[in-house]
């Protein structure tokens, strides 16, 4: 009976050494694997990132129709702001009880026409900065009901290229405006500055940032001669 016992015992032990073998033999065989997302959390320079933020909507937009209709022209987005870079006020009612977050995101996150509006609604360039009115106030009239010296200042002109179809130099500044298909893909972009490759995702691979003024330099002779 002892012996029995012990023969047993050995046989648990056995087939429990050949299952151990056996597993660690075929898990050796996987390939090692790395989670994909883990991957793309860090390939992109820090500063640069904003810049594909819309890309996986690239070919949409490249396949959008244009609706001439519709368009919204540089001098309207001037128009609704009080200075260059300020934050533009609310053309349309809101809801007074919502700070913003999803209830202006679900027309502002991705864009689209709004057929009570006759717009296209721009897609917001910070869909991270939920608190919405913090910054845009809703317009109470149309009106100018004071007059006032206010000065809007100057905005920087478009159409700053080195040779006729060679990139246009960025004139803005590209804090908080990193993410540069908000403004120049879509229907809802400025019809003067919306781009004709929004499939061309890496923008400043081509397009450099200069916000001074450009001088002539007149023409260039060489002193000695
Ligand atoms: C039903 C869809 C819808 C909702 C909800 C909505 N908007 Fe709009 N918004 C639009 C449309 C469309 C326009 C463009 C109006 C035009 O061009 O006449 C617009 C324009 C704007 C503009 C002007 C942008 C510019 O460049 O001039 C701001 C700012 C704005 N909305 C902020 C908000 C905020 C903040 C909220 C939430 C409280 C909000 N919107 C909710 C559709 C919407
Ligand atoms: C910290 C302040 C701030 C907050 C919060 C903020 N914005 Fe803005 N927003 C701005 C400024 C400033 C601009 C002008 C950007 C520029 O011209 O460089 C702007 C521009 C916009 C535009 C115009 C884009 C265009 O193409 O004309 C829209 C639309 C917009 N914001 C929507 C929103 C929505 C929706 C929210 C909330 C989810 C929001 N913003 C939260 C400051 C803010
Ligand atoms: C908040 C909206 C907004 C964002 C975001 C934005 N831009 Fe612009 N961009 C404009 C406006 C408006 C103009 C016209 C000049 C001006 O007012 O600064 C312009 C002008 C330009 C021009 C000059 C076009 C021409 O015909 O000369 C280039 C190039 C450009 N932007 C590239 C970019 C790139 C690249 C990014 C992303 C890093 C970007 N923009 C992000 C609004 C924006
Ligand atoms: C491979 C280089 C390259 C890349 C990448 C690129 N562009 Fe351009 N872009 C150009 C050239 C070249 C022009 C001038 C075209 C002309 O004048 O015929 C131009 C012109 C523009 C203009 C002026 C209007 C127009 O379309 O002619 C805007 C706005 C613009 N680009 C924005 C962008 C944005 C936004 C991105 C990123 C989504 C981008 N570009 C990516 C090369 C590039």
């Amino acid at each position: 009976m002892k012996r029995l016992y012990i023969i047993f015992l050995f046989a648990i032990l056995m087939a429990a050494a050949i299952f151990v073998w056996g597993y660690s033999y075929k898990e050796s065989l996987r390939e090692a694997y790395v989670p994909v997302e883990h991957i793309n959390e860090h390939i992109s320079i820090p500063s640069e990132e904003g810049v594909f933020l819309r890309s996986e909507y690239a070919l949409e937009y490249e396949q959008m129709p244009i609706d001439i209709a519709h368009e919204r022209n540089l001098n309207k987005y001037y128009k609704n702001r009080a200075f260059y870079g300020g934050p533009p006020t609310i053309p349309h009612e809101v809801s007074e009880r919502s700070m913003g977050n999803k209830d202006c995101l679900k027309c502002h996150e991705h864009g689209g026409y709004v057929q009570k509006f006759n717009a296209y609604s721009p897609v917001t360039p910070h869909p991270e900065k939920i608190n919405c009115r913090q910054c845009h106030v809703p317009q109470k009239t149309e009106q100018l009901f004071v007059a006032s010296t206010w000065d809007k200042g100057v905005h920087p002109k478009i159409g700053n290229q080195a040779l006729e179809n060679s990139p246009p130099i960025i004139p803005h500044p590209i804090q908080l405006r990193e993410n540069c298909m908000a403004c120049h893909a879509g229907p809802s972009a400025p019809k003067e500055i919306r781009t004709t490759h929004p499939q061309r995702i890496n923008c400043r691979q081509c397009h450099v940032i200069n916000d001074k003024e450009q001088k002539d330099i007149g023409v260039f002779t060489r002193k000695s001669n």
